[in-house]
């Protein structure tokens, strides 16, 4: 029995098989549509979400299985005190499958060790959210046909943006890469993540705090949201969280062929003026989460595998 807590879990070929798959289900969702009947999802979401979860109940729907869900924290047994190794033997009474959200880094995994059925971590804190990677990494498939040889721009809250540290890790594992790290002083990427998944790889990277120094060099643009929750004072927040803006006018500045990515939700990062221009990729990153969460359930359940 297999769970998923960081995409680094993942092989090379297990990271394209689950793409391979994601292609042909949006090609034969038919094919696809029965694979889970008789088997249940149990969401488990103790933090705010409506994309993650909703893409994997819908997954689940669309394999032809069930759904169970818990969506607030405050209504769950959580509130009383019960351990999330509780819950999640609890659970796996009920469930075959877990995606579990908690504000807590390293929760999913104390899950996983507790749970009698797969997990995945559908975001730990401000650690890692390995099915948005791999959302990220079908949209990067789509559209630049390959995961090699690109520059990418991260730009916004590096710090706690937990999206940000499973791309890099999943990206950094490919040949040619260069990142160029795009963000207030306050918000830099951890050293954790810097030294293990870009200095000790030797992959060449930029820090910079100016979007419009870097955009005109990137293949790709992956903007995050400055992680609010995750402040300790409100004025920090307020003062950080306008710091940037990708605007039509900045867009000038970019390649014709930029692929512009934000996990959402975006509050101000993208002027909605962005979304007409054919670079915006944002919202098809949403769909491609559903078809790669379908895979990844699929593989996790032993339907699929090398
Ligand atoms: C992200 C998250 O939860 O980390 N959202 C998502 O799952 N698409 C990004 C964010 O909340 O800013």
């Amino acid at each position: 029995m297999r769970s998923l807590i960081d995409v680094t879990e993942l092989s090379t070929s297990e990271l394209e098989l689950l793409v391979k798959t994601a292609l042909d289900i949006i090609d034969n969702p038919e094919k696809y549509a029965e694979m889970c009947h008789g088997k249940k999802l149990a969401t488990l979401f103790f933090e705010p979400s409506t994309r993650t979860r909703l893409s994997f109940e819908a997954a689940m729907y669309e394999l032809g299985g069930n759904v169970l869900s818990v969506t607030d924290a405050a209504a769950s047994s959580a509130s009383k005190g019960e351990s999330v190794a509780d819950t999640a033997k609890v659970v796996s009474c009920y469930a075959d499958i877990i995606a579990m959200r908690h504000p807590k880094e390293g929760a999913a995994f104390v899950a996983a060790k507790n749970a009698d059925v797969p997990v995945i971590n559908a975001g730990d804190g401000g650690h890692c959210h390995p099915t948005q990677t791999l959302a990220d990494l079908l949209t990067i498939y789509r559209n630049k046909g390959r995961f090699d040889s690109l520059t990418v721009g991260l730009c916004g809250d590096l710090k706690f943006g937990r999206t940000v540290h499973s791309l890099i890790n999943a990206l950094s594992r490919y040949a040619n890469m260069k990142f160029v790290l795009i963000s207030p002083e306050e918000l830099k990427l951890p050293r954790y993540v810097k030294t293990q998944s870009i200095k000790q790889k030797g992959i060449p990277y930029e820090q910079t705090t100016s979007l419009e120094e870097a955009l005109p060099n990137l293949d790709v643009l992956y903007m995050t949201r400055v992680q609010r929750e995750r402040f300790f004072n409100e004025e920090d927040y307020l003062r950080l969280k306008d710091s940037y803006i990708l605007t039509p006018d900045k867009m000038k500045l970019a390649k014709p062929d930029l692929c512009v990515m934000h996990p959402l939700p975006r509050v101000n990062e993208i002027s909605v003026a962005v979304d007409k221009d054919p670079r915006a990729k944002y919202f098809e990153q949403v769909s491609n989460g559903k078809y790669m969460r379908m895979a990844l359930i699929l593989m996790l359940l032993g339907v699929i595998g090398e």
